[in-house]
């Protein structure tokens, strides 16, 4: 049986590694840059690297490659591990943003970055812990 392109994890869709190391890092530099997402920005330590390299190794498992993240950490417990900061639209719309963004400029297959957008936004909404 043919196996349809569309049935490989997003991992392999978007080109593994190589491509995951690339979004996350050009995500951190958006939120560095952008005026827009200075409030989030400002959350994170002044040093990016070590959230760079936790959210690369999160999303390596969460799109269905290599699960580093849990290896490492245990499970992610995301929603727990936000608490500690304010979360709320402003803060979710700013987080997609970036992320959008980055998606638009590593990410060539459209298909790709619509699904991948749907599935981001439903973990960023699902971190709100304020009105
Ligand atoms: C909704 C808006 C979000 C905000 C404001 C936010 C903010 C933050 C902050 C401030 C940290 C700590 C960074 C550090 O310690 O270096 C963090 C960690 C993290 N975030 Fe988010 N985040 C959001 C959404 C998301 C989403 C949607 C994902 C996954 C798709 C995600 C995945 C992670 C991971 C994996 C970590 C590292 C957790 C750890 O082990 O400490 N975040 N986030």
């Amino acid at each position: 049986m043919q196996i349809s392109e569309n049935s490989n994890p997003h991992y392999l869709r978007i080109g593994g590694d190589e491509k995951i190391r690339a979004l996350v890092h050009r995500f951190y530099q958006i939120m560095d840059e952008l005026p827009e997402s200075h409030g989030i920005r400002k959350m994170h330590p002044a040093d990016l690297k070590g959230s760079e390299d936790k959210l690369f190794m999160f999303l390596s498992g969460w799109m269905g490659g290599p699960q580093r993240y849990v290896e490492k950490f245990g499970h992610p417990r995301l929603r727990q591990r936000h608490m500690p900061f304010a979360i709320s639209d402003a803060e979710r719309d700013q987080w997609m943003m970036c992320m959008k963004q980055a998606m638009d400029e590593v990410i060539d297959d459209a298909a790709l970055r619509k699904e991948l957008e749907a599935a981001f936004y439903k973990v960023a909404d699902f971190m709100r812990n304020q009105e």
